[in-house]
């Protein structure tokens, strides 16, 4: 599958870029800027040569993806989505984006009238920025070093959005990355719970070490559980 990823130059955009393209899909690399794209690129193909990385500015990339993540800080959701709408019209967007602050006490995750516009979650800001867009919130807990390093996670990716569909198309999708497991957790609605979790497993990492990511214990139903290997 193409996968636009804007934001594919940071630290998770890069890490899921990376596992994704060992998986076989091609990854266009989106960026603000076409100068960025290109050493993103570059960078990418000296970490995987085998991979498939095409960059662009992120409008041409959300034309060019099939599936599309933002994978940028929460600041930037307001500058970067209208832009994009249009393109991803139909489409899934995967949103791994958390609004979190850092104090003394540790990462917290923020809420109510901070988040931009006073949306119920990013995820929901995003939705409203480009409503024809079948935003999905995922991998919003998953370590970016961890990833980058192809570490076999052992990390239930937990999914949210409005359409079935398009959650199913993502759990696919979490099924490609070393040691993850998607598991479908409902509607967009509780995007939140996702994106603030993030806050927990940072502060976590902080008091204990290590790259922390959530699993899921109990079901019956659901594929198995991916073990942790590979640190
Ligand atoms: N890092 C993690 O371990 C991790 C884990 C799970 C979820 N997340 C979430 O994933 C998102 C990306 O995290 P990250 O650590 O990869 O972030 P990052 O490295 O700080 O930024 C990612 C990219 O976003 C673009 N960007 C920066 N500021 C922007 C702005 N104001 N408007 C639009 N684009 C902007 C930049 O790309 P260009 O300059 O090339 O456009 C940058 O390379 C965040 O929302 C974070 O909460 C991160």
């Amino acid at each position: 599958m193409k996968i636009a990823i804007f934001g594919g130059t940071g630290d998770l955009g890069r890490g899921l870029a990376i596992c994704f393209a060992a998986a076989g899909h091609e990854i266009i690399v989106g960026s603000r800027s076409q100068e960025r794209a290109d050493q993103a690129a570059d960078g990418l193909r000296e970490a995987l040569p085998d991979g498939k990385f095409v960059p662009m500015e992120n409008v041409a990339a959300a034309e060019a993806g099939e599936v599309a993540v933002v994978s940028i800080p929460w600041e930037g959701i307001e500058a970067t989505i209208p832009a994009l709408a249009d393109a991803l019209s139909g489409k899934v967007l995967i949103s791994v984006v958390n609004a979190l602050k850092f104090g003394k006490a540790g990462a917290i995750a923020v809420q109510g009238d901070e988040l931009p516009g006073g949306a119920q979650s990013c995820a929901h800001k995003i939705q409203e920025l480009a409503p024809e867009a079948k935003v999905v919130v995922a991998y919003n807990n998953l370590p970016a070093a961890g990833l980058q390093e192809r570490h076999h996670l052992g990390a239930d990716v937990l999914v949210c959005g409005k359409s079935k569909e398009a959650r199913d198309t993502v759990i696919a999708l979490t099924n490609d990355l070393p040691g993850c497991r998607g598991l479908d957790a409902g509607p967009l609605a509780n995007a939140l719970i996702i994106e603030g979790m993030t806050a927990l497993v940072i502060n976590m990492n902080k008091r204990y070490g290590g790259e922390a990511s959530i699993a899921i214990t109990g079901l019956e139903n659901a594929p198995p559980a991916p073990a942790a290997a590979g640190h």
